[in-house]
């Protein structure tokens, strides 16, 4: 393998187990605010997380290449309301997104078609990603004022259960 394709697919295992760091987080927040709802959608994408995490380890070892695990970052962003907790959630997948483009652009590069073909599963769950991040704002900001609204809809996002991911390796 490319050593800068390998070097972008094992940073990412770091990122996305950042990712899981940052949605505990997110769902402790919630928690904490007494929003059980909340805090059980961010759990469930925290675990979400962990899979692509995994998937990218997989891969590097099905590929028989090394995989070295760095130390996780701690999340510091602190939110003042619940809204600014629901933006840094686009914000972080926008950034992911960027990163999942770069190794694809890497591996396009070099003509790693495995690599390609393996990434584009999540070229199209971030596009998922982004979707519910902008659908959560959307609905905190028709719904988050009225507190019978977002009774309703902690109650809507308390619904949400873990699915395993559909990319298997
Ligand atoms: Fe692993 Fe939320 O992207």
């Amino acid at each position: 393998m490319d050593a800068k394709v390998h070097e972008l697919l094992n940073q990412q295992i770091n990122k996305e187990f950042y990712s899981a760091y940052l949605y505990l987080d997110f769902s402790n927040y919630f928690e904490q605010a007494g929003l059980d709802g909340f805090a059980n959608w961010y759990k469930i994408q925290a675990q979400e997380e962990r899979d692509h995490a995994m998937l990218f380890y997989q891969y590097l070892q099905n590929e028989s290449q090394a995989v070295a695990l760095e130390a996780i970052a701690k999340p510091d962003k602190v939110f003042t309301c619940h809204m600014d907790v629901l933006k840094a959630g686009l914000e972080h997948e926008q950034y992911v997104t960027a990163l999942i483009n770069d190794i694809y652009g890497a591996a396009y590069d070099v003509r790693d078609f495995r690599t390609m073909q393996f990434l584009d599963w999540f070229v199209k769950e971030q596009g998922e990603e982004e979707t519910n991040a902008t659908d959560m704002i959307t609905k905190m900001e028709l719904f988050g004022s009225d507190p019978k609204s977002l009774y309703m809809l902690n109650q809507e996002l308390a619904a949400r259960v873990y699915t395993a991911p559909s990319l298997t390796l």
